[in-house]
């Protein structure tokens, strides 16, 4: 059963080049998408590491979106391939963790579809929504603290931006 009070806290890794502008673009042009996501802007979808969504979902996050330039367009030539080969195995690997692979989601949007990325952030929202809160496996330490991790984790990202 959905549990409509339940509002689920996303993580979007945002590539700079295209979906960040897209997000971006929403924003200005108000197209309304769920704010239960906190964009986090990376340079490339190949540039997102397992474990940055690894530790966000162990950090607190129920979800994780994972946005790039379309196949083809890649700012950095084909590094978005290399962003699908590492999300279908992030896919088994959480699958095999027992966390429902769901919770993480690659989508491309450009610059110029705002529209496309709010639908998407929409559509992951409900999706996680339905699957309710992640119970994150085993005895990892953030887990006594998630809600706390995860307010750092966001800090640390932005502040390691600030320096670029
Ligand atoms: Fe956007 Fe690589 S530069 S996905």
């Amino acid at each position: 059963m959905v549990n409509e009070n339940f509002e689920p806290k996303i993580v979007g890794f945002c590539c700079n080049w295209c979906s960040y502008r897209a997000a971006d673009l929403a924003g200005t042009a108000r197209i309304k998408y769920s704010p239960n996501v906190r964009v986090l802007r990376v340079m490339c979808s190949g540039r997102v590491d397992p474990s940055f969504v690894m530790k966000a979902l162990a950090s607190g996050a129920d979800g994780v979106l994972i946005a790039g330039c379309h196949p083809g367009e890649c700012h950095y030539i084909e590094q978005n391939y290399k962003a699908m080969r590492r999300y279908s195995i992030l896919k088994h690997t959480l699958r095999a963790m027992g966390v429902e692979p769901d919770r993480v989601r690659l989508v491309w949007a450009s610059a110029a579809e705002g529209q496309q990325l709010a639908e998407a952030i929409d559509l992951l929202v409900a999706d996680v929504r339905k699957l309710g809160p992640l119970k994150w496996p085993g005895n990892w330490t953030e887990n006594g603290q998630r809600e706390e991790a995860l307010e750092t984790l966001l800090k640390e990202h932005e502040e390691a931006l600030e320096v670029v």
